[in-house]
């Protein structure tokens, strides 16, 4: 099956498009800044503008849409880029649209996640036969979160938010998965192996990195904090991922830790 991944430089891109081209998938990578090598044919793709779109989407059989910009020009990219995307595939002739969204998207009330959700609904008003799969945070991005949080000395956060971080590699293989399986709509929500308090995932997070910062509780306000503390960014659906944040603590910071 011959795919193309947009976002393919992205945490979930790096770790996915590898996983497809080993499983005998043909990759098509793009992003606005591609890579190279790999394996897989790389090309330059601006859903902004849908620079290289039409060459992107030429002669695949399926797109896994991972492309995001969650700081920037959201709408812009997130919403009306991902329009751009299926207009163009749906040109193409391409016979399924696997786009990945986030547990809560429907709840939690971000801007982002706004976007999210009004994507998830281009997808699946679009002409390409489609699937949604919502997963949750990755590790990667709560170890950046939480390095955020920390940047003026103590670790700043709600201690009672929950997560439930999902290895993006088995993200990415349930992605492989639902490709194979051909157009589903959504499908169960995909979450990793436990739901962590914030301040459990903070002080693991610290001590993976021999760190004696304290935390600092800090409340978020109104609905936000309400979703976020009531487990709007957890699922309970199954299966789940097997592998854990302390697994990519262990990976990241292995025994050796750094202040
Ligand atoms: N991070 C999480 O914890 C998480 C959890 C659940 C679901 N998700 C979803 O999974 C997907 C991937 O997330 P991620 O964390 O891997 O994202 P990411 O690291 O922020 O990567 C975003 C990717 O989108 C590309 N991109 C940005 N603007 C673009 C544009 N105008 N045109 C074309 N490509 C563009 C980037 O490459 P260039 O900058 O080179 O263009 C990059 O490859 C997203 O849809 C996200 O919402 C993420």
């Amino acid at each position: 099956m011959r795919v193309l991944v947009t976002g393919a430089t992205g945490r979930l891109g790096r770790v996915a498009v590898p996983r497809l081209r080993d499983e005998g998938f043909t990759v098509r990578a793009v992003s606005r800044r591609p890579g190279a090598g790999d394996g897989v044919e790389w090309l330059a793709v601006d859903l902004a503008t849908a620079a290289g779109l039409a060459d992107a989407v030429a002669g695949v059989d399926a797109v896994l849409h991972l492309a995001s910009s969650p700081n920037r020009r959201t709408h812009e990219i997130d919403v009306l880029g991902t329009r751009r995307l299926v207009v163009a595939a749906g040109h193409a002739g391409v016979r399924h649209l696997v786009y990945v969204s986030i547990v809560g998207v429907d709840r939690v009330p971000l801007a982002y996640y706004r976007h999210k959700l009004a994507a998830e609904q281009v997808v699946a008003a679009g002409a390409v036969p489609w699937s949604v799969l919502r997963a949750t945070q990755f590790p990667g991005f709560l170890a950046e979160l939480l390095a955020g949080a920390s940047r003026l000395g103590p670790v700043l956060g709600d201690p009672a938010v929950l997560a439930q971080p999902v290895d993006p590699g088995e993200v990415a293989d349930r992605l492989a998965a639902l490709l194979r399986a051909g157009p589903s709509h959504r499908v169960e929500d995909f979450g990793g192996p436990e739901v962590l308090r914030f301040d459990e995932a903070a002080r693991a997070w610290l001590a993976a990195r021999r760190s004696r910062r304290p935390l600092l509780p800090v409340r978020i306000p109104g609905r936000l904090g309400r979703e976020l503390r009531a487990g709007a960014l957890t699922t309970a659906a199954t299966p789940t991922g097997a592998r854990t944040w302390a697994d990519h603590l262990a990976d990241t910071y292995g025994g050796t830790g750094r202040r």
